[in-house]
C-alpha cells in the first residue's frame, strides 16, 4: 500500500504554545507532532513533517515531493487564505491532499473563511483541534486503500 503520508504546517504554526488557546488548546508544536505521528504509526502510515514561515520555502518543499510522498495533510496557516503561490504549487505535486486547520475557520473573522486551496484538496477538517489531524490521517489512507 501506498501510505508516505507529508505534514506540512505553515506560518506562525511552530508558535502554537504561545498563541490563542482558545482558538489553539494548549499544546505546542511538539506536542502536536507527536500526536499526529503517534496516530499515524496506529493507522500504518509513514509521516514526514515540514513546518516553514517562508512562503518560497513552502512552495519548494511542495516542488520537491514528487516521488517521495503519496499524500499530504496541510495546515498553511493564514497563507490559507490568500496564497495562490502555494495553491498552484499544491496542483503541480498533483498528491490528494487534505486541509486541516485547529480551529473553527468558518466561526471566526469573514477573511479566514476562504480557502484558496480548498477547491485542490480531497477533504477539510477544522474546528476539531489536534484531533483533526487524526481525522486527516484516515481520510488519506483510506483513499490510499482503494
Ligand atoms: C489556522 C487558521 C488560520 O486562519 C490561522 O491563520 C492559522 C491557523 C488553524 O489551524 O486554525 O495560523 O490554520
Amino acid at each position: 500500500m501506498r501510505n508516505r503520508v507529508e505534514v506540512m504546517h505553515g506560518v506562525n504554526l511552530d508558535q502554537l504554545g504561545r498563541r490563542d488557546p482558545a482558538h489553539y488548546g494548549g499544546l505546542t508544536f511538539e506536542q502536536l507532532e507527536l500526536q499526529i505521528s503517534d496516530a499515524a504509526a496506529d493507522l500504518g502510515l509513514q509521516t514526514r513533517f515540514f513546518q516553514s514561515n517562508h512562503e518560497g520555502a513552502f512552495v519548494e518543499h511542495l516542488h520537491r515531493l514528487e516521488g517521495l510522498a503519496d499524500a499530504l495533510v496541510l495546515n498553511p496557516g493564514a497563507w490559507t487564505h490568500y496564497s495562490y503561490a502555494i495553491r498552484d504549487a499544491l496542483e503541480l505535486t498533483g498528491l490528494p491532499a487534505i486541509e486541516v486547520h485547529l480551529s473553527n475557520v468558518d466561526a471566526r473573522e469573514p477573511w479566514r473563511r476562504h480557502s484558496v486551496i480548498r477547491e485542490l484538496c480531497v477533504g477539510r477538517v477544522a474546528g476539531k483541534g489536534p484531533d483533526g489531524y487524526r481525522e486527516a490521517l484516515e481520510l488519506l489512507r483510506a483513499r490510499l486503500e482503494k
